[in-house]
């Protein structure tokens, strides 16, 4: 049973696929709405979200399928001590497929050893994230036309930020990739990351905590929120959270295409001046999430 724990569980070719699909979906909406007629998605929240629960429940609703599940661990057996395997197991025999958020690193790598049809993660700690990246890559594509020749700055909290993780896994396979790393001492890469992937593959990378100097060579800036569920104490996370907020002035040098991406919430990360700023791009990737999600969806379920 296929199952996408990480983003490099999708091959080059295969996110290709998605996002011709995907783009195929815009273009061409109702050849897709009962594709999925009869069929039924879980999706499995142990941990808050809007966006990833509501658009993966949207995407099924667009193919004509059904949606059940639940948004909270506190409603669901796992109050009462169920193991992630034997839930996954259980839901199963309901749905065709699932998608499940986790505050537990690997929780949805355990839940598909032992359940009989596709699971999806959506989100996994301060691990991974990979469907934010199908997010993350369509903006990509349809904003620059390719992967290749991109520099890219990664802004904020790099050590939980699980889509920061996952895009930098997913980038590491194209060409002529940079990466600049800005954050502050605390919140830092892991060095797993930077040894198992970006030294790994040869990619350049600089790591910075001077945001200002960083900007004018970028064309992805990708800002992100600092996780505060993931810092033990209140104090640390009071100190860090508002280390760098992306305002109209500090983009005064920086690319006239530069892209910038948030995979959001956004707390005060970016100034909501930049909203109107074309060259934001944040409330795009929700759009496009919702359409790579629907490919996922038609891929693993084994319809196209
Ligand atoms: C992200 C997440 O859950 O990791 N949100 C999302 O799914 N778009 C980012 C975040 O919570 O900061």
């Amino acid at each position: 049973m296929r199952s996408l724990i990480n983003i490099l569980d999708l091959s080059v070719e295969e996110i290709d696929e998605l996002i011709k699909i995907a783009c195929d979906i815009i273009d061409h909406p109702d050849k897709y709405s009962e594709k999925c007629r009869g069929k039924k998605l879980a999706t499995l929240f142990f941990e808050p979200s809007t966006r990833t629960r509501l658009s993966f429940e949207a995407a099924m609703m667009e193919l004509g399928g059904n949606v059940l599940g639940f948004s909270e661990a506190q409603s669901s057996s796992a109050a009462k001590g169920e193991s992630v395997g034997d839930t996954a197991r259980t839901v199963s025999c309901y749905a065709d497929i699932i998608a499940m958020r986790h505050p537990k690193e690997g929780a949805p790598y355990v839940a598909a050893s032992r359940a009989t049809v596709p699971v999806i993660n959506a989100g996994d700690g301060g691990h991974n994230h990979p469907t934010q990246t199908l997010a993350d890559l369509l903006t990509i594509y349809r904003e620059k036309g390719s992967f290749n020749d991109l520099t890219v700055g990664f802004c904020g909290d790099l050590k939980f930020g699980r889509t920061v993780h996952s895009l930098i896994e997913a980038l590491s396979r194209y060409k002529g990739i940079k990466v600049v790393l800005i954050s502050p001492e605390e919140l830092k890469l892991p060095s797993y990351v930077k040894k198992d992937v970006l030294k790994a593959n040869g990619i350049p990378y600089e790591q910075t905590t001077d945001f200002d100097s960083a900007i004018p060579s970028l064309d992805i800036l990708y800002m992100t929120r600092v996780q505060k569920e993931r810092f033990f104490n209140e104090e640390d996370y009071l100190r860090l959270k508002d280390s760098y907020i992306l305002e109209p002035s500090r983009l005064e040098h920086a690319k006239k295409d530069l892209v910038i991406m948030h995979p959001l919430p956004r707390v005060n990360e970016i100034s909501t001046e930049i909203d109107k700023d074309p060259r934001a791009h944040y409330f795009d990737q929700v759009a496009n999430g919702k359409y790579m999600r629907e490919a996922l969806i038609l891929k693993f379920l084994g319809i196209m």
